[in-house]
């Protein structure tokens, strides 16, 4: 059994896990990693590799078949219901398919992470305005998610995903409808959240991006990591 002492440096222990989807389609093999506190590592591979996959399994949306998920101390494995939501509170998740609440407008969608960790209301809107703001959407704060740009959406999906300040940050390819201006804005939020702490995983298949930032890279091919680069640019 891996148990994460609770103060430890270590954010992410992956132990032997394996996960397949029933009745038979492996997507994870014998994954082992480890991560610590304050890293920013991006996950890379083709469509298909388990990067969402791997994602998932960190914030308990897939349950591994076998071996040890332990997140900030919490393994995964044998986590409660309750625990569950507590873990999912403390942690930051932009989803591939964005997960935004139709009937609410972008600021309440935004608003919405903080009310569930009690925020108080005036405070809950002033953040959510302010990140917003920080991802280009001040104008569109009143709109309903399905009258925005597949873009538009994600920068919500993002904005809702960081206003908490969380300690972990998941991004399913954060970026994949983005501009290029819009994907640097994106990615220097996500690399100031990691300067003031926060651990940052991105899946992504967008080398040139993936090159360009120089960090931690591991390397997916069929659900097994092949790879783990620490500067993949030396
Ligand atoms: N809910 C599911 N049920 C069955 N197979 C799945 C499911 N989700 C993903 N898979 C399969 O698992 C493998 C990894 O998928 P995924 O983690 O989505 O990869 P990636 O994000 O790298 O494209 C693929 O073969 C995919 O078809
Ligand atoms: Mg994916």
């Amino acid at each position: 059994m891996v148990q994460a002492e609770p103060r430890s440096h270590e954010m992410i222990n992956l132990y032997h896990v394996d996960k397949v989807y029933p009745p038979n389609q492996t997507a994870l093999r014998d994954i082992d990693v480890r991560i610590n506190r304050g890293e920013f590592v991006f996950i890379a591979g083709a469509s298909g590799a388990g990067k969402s996959t791997l994602l998932k399994l960190l914030f308990a949306e897939e349950r591994a078949t076998r071996g040890q998920v332990v997140v900030g101390g919490r393994n995964l494995v044998s986590i409660s219901r309750p625990q569950i939501a507590e873990l999912r509170r403390s942690v930051g998740v932009i989803f591939q398919d964005y997960k935004l609440l139709e009937t609410r407008t972008v600021l309440e969608n935004v608003a919405f992470a903080l009310e569930v960790i009690g925020v108080r209301k005036r405070e809950r809107f002033q953040l959510a305005f302010k990140m917003l703001s920080a991802v280009g959407l001040k104008e569109r704060i009143h709109a309903l998610p399905p009258t925005l740009s597949g873009g538009e959406q994600q920068r919500v999906s993002i904005a809702r995903a960081l206003v908490n300040r969380p300690q972990l940050i998941l991004a399913d390819e954060p970026t994949g409808n983005l501009d290029p201006d819009m994907t640097i804005a994106v990615f220097n939020l996500l690399l100031e959240a990691c300067r003031c702490g926060a651990t940052v995983i991105v899946a992504s298949h967008n080398l040139s991006l993936i090159e360009e930032l120089n960090k931690r890279t591991l390397v997916l091919d069929r659900g097994r990591i092949i790879g783990d680069f620490e500067h993949p640019n030396g």
